[in-house]
């Protein structure tokens, strides 16, 4: 078979776990993909840096500190390095080059998708986003793909692992938000910047990719009504339980009359509601379509194995692409639908 060259920037959680399983499954993955994934390097900001963690099987001379070179002469490029620079250059390094690009970058697609999708097309490679959202839950594809030919009305879910960890720690152990966020932080799910997860802001990029799919429009983070859990206490959360409920962070993104509203906020769930049921770091979505009716997608939504899952599927996608010479759907073929100013929300 042929060979494609992978670069993968950003070697955190998710790119170490990425990393190992490209080196330990590379017979499988070649023979799903029709071409073999040689994984040329390893962009870091430091590879000097001691690293706890990292699995044995990744030759320490893959890292490198030169992650514009690396993109250069790569077929397909993983960036797992979160934030907006260098991510967003180097992504746009990447489809210049006729790479075809796979990225788990919520944060950027929210904030700069438009620019970055355009682009892709333009070049006519592959930008594909599937851990980008609620970690190992296939929901882009389905969103995307399946229900393309329905219209969804409404979105509904719990798309931040951390936040949900912290609230079911608090209400089965009696945390304080704290002491459950250290937990959450050392089992690696929050953010490199755990602000994001408590401010909400990660579920409003979440939010926002989503509603774009759904509605086939472009909803961009600030266009999300956000509020985070931050003011959220032991108490709040046991006086919910007195009364039949618990804390969630939800986000919510519905299609009106008026046009497209986006918002996430803590939520009195009852516990009856299947939602009240999604515990620890999972991920839970609703979507709401005129002919499917509900749906319900369910999974892990944070951590390094579930979200590497949905990397790897990207990566084995976008190479069977190129394969064919072909590529998956347009992103930036949407129209534009209003969006509800936040005070209407
Ligand atoms: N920090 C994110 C979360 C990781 O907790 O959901 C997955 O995007």
């Amino acid at each position: 078979p042929g060979v494609l060259r992978v670069a993968l920037l950003g070697y955190g959680v998710v790119g170490s776990q990425v990393a190992r399983t490209l080196l330990q499954r590379a017979d499988d993955l070649a023979a799903r993909a029709g071409a073999r994934l040689e994984l040329t390097g390893i962009a870091v900001r430091d590879a000097r840096r001691p690293r706890e963690g990292v699995p044995a099987v990744v030759p320490a001379d893959l890292l490198t500190e030169d992650a514009g070179s690396l993109v250069d002469g790569a077929d397909l490029v993983i960036e797992l390095m979160g934030g907006i620079e260098p991510a967003r250059g180097l992504i746009h390094r990447a489809i210049a080059g006729g790479a075809s690009v796979v990225t788990a970058n919520k944060a950027l697609l929210a904030a700069h998708g438009p620019e970055l999708f355009e682009a892709a097309d333009a070049a006519g490679v592959d930008l594909s986003f599937e851990a980008a959202v609620a970690g190992a839950i296939p929901i882009v594809r389905p969103v995307r793909e399946s229900l393309a030919g329905d219209h969804v009305r409404r979105v509904l879910g719990i798309v931040n692992g951390t936040t949900n960890y912290v609230l079911d720690q608090m209400t089965t152990h009696g945390l304080e938000l704290e002491e459950a966020l250290k937990e959450a932080q050392g089992l690696g799910y929050a953010e490199a910047d755990p602000t994001a997860d408590v401010e909400g802001h990660d579920a409003a990029a979440k939010a926002a990719i989503l509603a774009s799919l759904a509605f086939h429009t472009r909803v961009s983070l600030s266009q999300v009504a956000c509020e985070g859990i931050t003011g959220i206490t032991a108490a709040d959360v046991a006086a919910a339980q007195q009364t039949g409920h618990v804390v969630k962070l939800l986000a919510i993104a519905e299609q009106t009359a008026e046009g497209v509203s986006v918002r996430v906020h803590p939520a009195l769930v009852p516990v009856a509601h299947p939602l009240a049921a999604v515990r620890g770091a999972f991920n839970a979505v609703f979507v709401e379509a005129d002919d499917a009716g509900p749906l319900m997608f369910y999974g892990q939504g944070a951590g390094g194995r579930p979200t590497s899952s949905a990397v790897l599927g990207d990566l084995v996608s976008a190479a069977r692409d190129r394969m064919v010479g072909g590529r998956g759907p347009r992103e930036s073929a949407y129209a534009s639908l209003p969006v509800l100013p936040h005070d209407a929300a």
